[in-house]
Parts: C-alpha cells; structure tokens; sequence
C-alpha cells in the first residue's frame, strides 16, 4: 500500500502545480541509485548510478513528461507534439495515452534504435520520419507548434525541466547531502540543466550543504559544446545523443562554469567500452548514450583527473533494452544442444 507515487506527488511543493492540475502519472521516479562496486575500485571513489532506465518507459525523459503533460491538460491541449532521438517520443505518447491526448512525433530518418520506435508505435503515437537530423526534426516541432493547436513538449519547454530536476532531490535524499561531482551524458542539454537546477534549490533550501561539480560528455562526433561550434552533421553509435546544436547550450555552459564542473567528449569506442563494463561487470544495462557518462569517468580517471575518494554519481538515462543491437553485435552466438545433461554439462563449462 506504500508505493512511491510519481514525481509530482513525491516533490508536489517544488514543482508548478496546484491543487487543480490534472495530475498525469506512471509513477515515474524513486529510482535506483546503485553503489558502483568496481568503478569505486577504479577510482578510489565512492560511485553510484542513478539508474534512469527503471522509469516506467525506461528513460530519464518520465520525469520531464509527466509535469509537461499534466500541464498541457491543464492548459486544455488536445495534442502534444516532440522532435526527439527516440526517448522523448516513447515518453510523450506513452503519457499522451494517459492523458487521452493524441501525440505526434518527428524522429530522424533512420537513426532512432528499434525498441523506441516500438514504444511510439505500440502506444499509438503519429509518426513521422524526418529527412534531416534531431536538430531539424526540433525546428520543424516549434514551428508546428507555433502555428497549429498542438503543444511542444520538448525540453524548452520549462515543465520538463521542473520534472527532470527531482532526480538531484532524489540522490540528495538518498546520500544526505549533494555528491562531490556528478556525471551525465549530454545531447540536447536539458539534462543537465534541469540536474544543477535540482541541486542549486536544494542548497539555496538548506537541504543540501553544498552542489556539486557538473560533468558533461558528449559523444566525439556530436560534440558541439566541447567544439564550440554547432554541428552541421553530428554522428555517433549513441543515437540518443546525436544533436549538433542543443536547444540548451548556454545552461548547460552555466551548470558548467557555476559549478566548476566540465563539459568534454568521449569516442564512440569509449562508450561502447564503458556500456561493456557496466554491463558485465556492475549488472547494469544502459544503452549506450547512457554510457557516456562513465565513460567520461574512466577517461577523467585514466588522465588523472579524479582525486581518490570523492562521492561521485553518473547518471544513466536509458534502459539498455531500448537499443539491443549494441548488446548481441560482436558477441558469441549460443551454442545449440540436444535435451541432455552431459552435453549440456559440457558445453558449460560443468563437467
Ligand atoms: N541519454 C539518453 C538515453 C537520451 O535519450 C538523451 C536525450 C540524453 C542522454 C541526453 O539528454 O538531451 O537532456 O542532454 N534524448 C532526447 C530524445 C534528445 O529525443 O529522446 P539531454
């Protein structure tokens, strides 16, 4: 009878909702945060995960929905609409359904993993595939929404933001205090916006004696923070991630610079590197965007970078579920046997 309730419910008093706001909720949030037992080992550090992937659509991007379609409802929408890598999309139609909205949703080409295309279509979302990159599908969103009775649910729209910064209220409540640094991927940079915005309240509140450092990595070949130049054609495996010019920008160089943090990239080997480890080694399945975060981790590690016996946590936003192919590419095929012990026995090393 006690289960956690949503974000909206769990932290109502500092989001922009009242007692008349349609609350629309899976009762995303109350993630996991998982001790990193061989990353610690790495680093002399003590590192969590916030394993983002346990949300009710598997991503961080619940968070975010949740407050940007409960007020959508309240503000009388009929239709919500997003441009999005693959997770926006699975998040906004899955809330979509339950606020008996109708959601459309612009995906680049060819470029979204399976698992989230099932979501948007299985939760019956109007789809449309985009000629161009995240970047354009996002230009093409805001002037729909401009132009047509339908309401944009990406993250400048600030509702997601609002959403998105409990997940700093959660770590804080579980640690007791504000982490030394804490780690995230980072694409279109809402997410680490609304993070430092979670953890600035918290201290500005007292609940928090302190925040922490920020550290963002971007993918190499969508780089554009670290580069300081928009990318024309972004590309990477971590399809999550693969965005040129970031709607966020200049928070995420403000979360960066108010908190002495650091915003750099990692390769696409990197991450695959660290979405190997993660996996085989702490039990925790992300998809590869998602790794970027610890791969950012261990390079700060390996350059000598991260003094031993900080607390630190990475953030990891997507369920590895989402983007399988990473998961089977590369690896042994099962071997097939007939029904019987010995050979089974055998074959596994048993015997
Ligand atoms: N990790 C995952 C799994 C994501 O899906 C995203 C963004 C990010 C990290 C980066 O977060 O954009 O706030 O910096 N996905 C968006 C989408 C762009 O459309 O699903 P960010």
């Amino acid at each position: 009878t006690h289960q956690w309730r949503g974000i909206i419910e769990e932290y109502r008093d500092r989001l922009p909702v009242s007692d008349t706001t349609p609350v629309v909720t899976l009762r995303e949030g109350g993630t996991p945060l998982v001790p990193a037992q061989v990353l610690s080992e790495r680093t002399g550090c003590e590192v969590h995960l916030k394993v983002e992937g346990a949300n009710p659509t598997g991503s961080f991007k619940d968070r975010g929905m949740t407050v940007a379609i409960s007020k959508a409802k309240e503000a009388g929408a009929k239709a919500v609409i997003c441009a999005s890598t693959g997770n926006t999309s699975a998040s906004a139609a899955a809330y979509a359904v339950r606020a008996g909205m109708v959601s459309a949703v612009l995906v680049p080409q060819g470029k979204i993993a399976l698992g989230k295309m099932g979501q948007a279509l299985v939760h019956g979302a109007k789809i449309l595939q985009v000629d161009g990159n995240f970047d354009d599908c996002l230009t093409l969103a805001r002037a729909l929404s401009e132009n047509y009775p339908v309401a944009l649910v990406n993250s400048v729209n600030p509702a997601r933001i609002e959403g998105q910064k409990t997940a700093s209220f959660e770590i804080v409540d579980m640690l007791g205090d504000a982490p030394d640094i804490h780690i995230l991927p980072v694409g279109n940079a809402g997410n680490i916006t609304a993070y430092w915005k979670g953890y600035k309240e918290y201290a500005a509140d007292g609940v928090a004696t302190r925040t922490p450092r920020m550290w963002g990595f971007q993918a190499s070949g969508s780089a554009p923070i670290v580069r300081g130049e928009v990318v024309k054609d972004p590309s990477t495996i971590a399809t999550a991630i693969r965005i040129g010019n970031p709607a966020s920008w200049k928070y995420a160089l403000a979360a960066r610079d108010e908190s002495g943090g650091v915003i750099d990239e990692v390769t696409d080997r990197e991450i695959l590197r660290a979405y190997r480890l993660l996996a085989a080694q702490e039990g925790v399945f992300v998809e590869p965007a998602s790794a970027a975060s610890v791969a950012g981790l261990l390079k700060a590690a390996e350059q000598g970078k991260v003094d031993p016996g900080q607390k630190i946590v990475c953030t990891v936003t997507g369920n590895g579920l989402k983007d399988p192919d990473w998961a089977v590419a590369g690896a042994p095929q099962p071997v097939t046997v007939p029904v019987d012990a010995a050979t089974a026995a055998e074959r596994l090393g048993l015997a």
